[in-house]
């Protein structure tokens, strides 16, 4: 299996750095709904991985830039390859949102985010109105990009189902 993408199929970075990251992220999406906010370690984890899955992000967006992108089906019209380019950097701001706004609840509530046990930097200070607006943004961001990803994996799903062209099988 090759490591870089070619104009056909996606290489094997590409290939962890989507399934990993879309891995964490319906994994913290249950944690954070079942968690207990007080608990510190509940919060710790969902912190943690939550910085973890920013970093894979920063990592994937150059990672991506840098590499030739497989062309999309001649089916496809400019505009849903437009729109298709636009969906995948709303997937990715997306999820540096989430994990900036879930950063700037902990900082704002007078904590340090914890990543794995090491203190991260503390950017805006205790402030409760700060806080409740990055609480509340951080969950309905949550809740935006999860109906997001629900319409990115149905556009997948019609490519293999309907289409029958390979642009799902070319993630695999
Ligand atoms: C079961 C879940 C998922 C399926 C079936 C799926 C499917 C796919 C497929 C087939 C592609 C390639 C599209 C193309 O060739 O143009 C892709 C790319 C992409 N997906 Fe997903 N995806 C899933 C989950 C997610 C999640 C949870 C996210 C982020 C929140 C995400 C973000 C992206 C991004 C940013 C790309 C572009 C990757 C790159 O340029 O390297 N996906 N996805």
């Amino acid at each position: 299996m090759q490591l870089w993408n070619t104009a056909e199929r996606y290489g094997l970075v590409s290939k962890l750095l989507h399934w990993g990251i879309a891995a964490l992220f319906f994994v913290q999406f249950v944690i954070g709904d079942l968690m207990d906010d007080d608990d510190p370690s509940q919060l710790g984890l969902h912190t943690s991985l939550g910085i973890l899955l920013a970093l894979l992000v920063l990592i994937r967006i150059p990672v991506s830039k840098l590499q030739t992108q497989p062309a999309y089906p001649p089916h496809m019209g400019p505009w849903e390859c437009r729109l298709a380019d636009l969906m995948k950097m709303a997937l990715n701001l997306g999820l540096l949102l989430v994990a900036a706004f879930g950063y700037l609840a902990i900082t704002t509530k007078g904590e340090a985010p914890l990543f794995f046990g090491v203190a991260m930097p503390v950017l805006i200070g205790e402030n409760d109105m700060l806080h409740e607006f990055f609480k509340e943004g951080h969950e309905l961001l949550a809740w935006l990009l999860l109906m997001l990803v629900g319409v990115h994996v149905a556009a997948a799903l019609k490519h293999h189902f309907i289409d029958g062209d390979d642009v799902l099988r070319r993630m695999h």
